[in-house]
């Protein structure tokens, strides 16, 4: 086989894989009929928000959608919808984006980390029962990747203890589960439209439910308190923000939103073929199959990485050999949340530290089975997965390249 990439030889691919954000005159038109309208806001006569509102409860089989400025936002405000506040616990998973945790402590709660399963990287149910406390209020599931949570025990033991479950569906727009779409089969759900998502308007997040209580705590919170956009009044709820998504970014996403199935099943097609083939690699674990989970939303393409299956070359080169051969590929993507420094004695979580009776050293944390998966993680984004058959063929073709060739890469001292 040809020579390494890394060491002079020809790439397994010159060409690029396609551009992240797909786009055409769909949402040139859209942005455009903004634009003329004279009305930018996200606020009152806002007919692109009621409209992407409309679309994308119907595309996750929500009742409501409440459109809003970011995932983050879209979290907190869920939470504080849900009651939770300060001095709450909030169960996450350890392995996420730092927006999980970092929701609960901006409205004066504790997160508090459950471990992951490895072969899923998604919050382990026998974890979350095992942290909760009298003072639990939520359960966070994250759809990591995309790839939806065991959601019946997860729904079983919220259920069980009385605490809601808001899925944070931030990397899962199109995702489903037993025939439904993810986002409302918790209590609630929360999506994030920033500019690496599979749809994006560059920022943009919104909540999703079935329960009209919730939704119009939601809606309330997220528009400064007011009840309904044309409230010209505030009402008694003092914790109102202004977390409006504008019309032009609503615009955006209806036209997004035209693609998404069709997006979605190409993503989650090709995924099939590396499943069954990067699987078939000594060395390389994919994620399972599980019949429960219809479509994965294949935000992230991820799987494991056993430096053995390779002679003993770690990750990280395994990542840059791939590079080399002209396949975006990564370590990481999630990271152990309970280790970053905005976790430790900031300013941001000193309330709900002290408004806990059982304060929690973060720097004391320990889940490991999310840490072993921090060290074996890689990914390759979802633009990957977003060509044809061919282009899937190079990702396979470059990691067996990389396999045979390890040991040119592996130093001396390792072997
Ligand atoms: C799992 C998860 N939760 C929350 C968020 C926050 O979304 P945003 O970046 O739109 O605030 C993200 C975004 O990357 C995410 O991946």
């Amino acid at each position: 086989m040809a020579e390494l990439a890394l060491r002079g030889g020809q790439p397994v691919r010159t060409i690029p894989f396609p551009d992240s954000i797909v786009h055409d005159e769909r949402e040139e038109e859209q942005v455009l009929e903004v634009v003329r309208s004279g009305n930018w806001g996200g606020g009152i006569g806002a007919k692109k928000n009621a409209a992407l509102a409309e679309l994308f409860a119907r595309q996750q089989d929500a009742a409501y959608c409440i459109p809003v400025s970011s995932g983050t936002a879209a979290l907190e405000v869920a939470l504080e919808a849900l009651g939770v506040g300060p001095g709450d616990e909030v169960i996450v998973p350890a392995y996420t984006w730092i927006a999980t945790p970092l929701s609960a402590l901006s409205i004066g709660a504790l997160a508090v980390f459950a471990d992951v399963d490895r072969a899923t990287f998604n919050i382990d149910p026998a974890d979350i029962e095992r942290k909760i406390t009298p003072r639990t209020r939520a359960i966070v599931p994250v759809h990591w990747g995309g790839r939806p949570c065991d959601l019946d025990a997860i729904i079983e033991i919220g259920t069980r203890h009385g605490i809601p479950i808001l899925e944070d569906a931030a990397q899962a727009h199109g995702a489903k589960w037993r025939g439904r779409g993810v986002g409302a089969i918790g209590a609630a759900g929360t999506f994030s439209f920033q500019q690496s998502k599979t749809i994006t308007a560059g920022e943009g997040g919104a909540i999703t439910t079935n329960d009209a209580a919730i939704a119009e705590r939601a809606a309330s919170i997220a528009n400064c308190g007011r009840i309904r956009p044309e409230d010209t009044h505030l009402t008694e709820n003092p914790l109102g923000h202004n977390y409006r998504l504008n019309e032009l970014s609503a615009a955006l996403l209806l036209a997004q939103l035209s693609r998404l199935d069709e997006l979605a099943d190409r993503r989650d097609a090709n995924a099939r073929v590396l499943d069954t083939e990067l699987g078939s690699i000594a060395g390389l674990r994919t994620r399972p199959r599980d019949e429960r989970i219809d479509r994965s939303a294949q935000y992230l393409y991820l799987f494991r990485y056993d430096p053995t299956g390779f002679g003993g070359l770690s990750r990280d080169e395994f990542a840059r050999a791939m590079q080399a051969e002209g396949i975006p590929c990564f370590a990481g993507a999630g990271s152990l949340v309970y280790r970053s420094p905005l976790l430790n004695a900031t300013p941001r979580n000193t309330a709900a530290l002290l408004l806990s009776d059982r304060p929690i050293d973060y720097r004391q944390t320990r889940c490991p089975e999310a840490e072993r998966l921090a060290a074996e993680a890689l990914y390759v984004p979802h633009r990957v997965l977003m060509g044809t058959s061919l282009d899937v063929a190079d990702v396979i073709a470059a990691a067996r390249k990389v396999q045979a060739h390890a040991s040119e890469l592996v130093p001396a001292t390792v072997r």
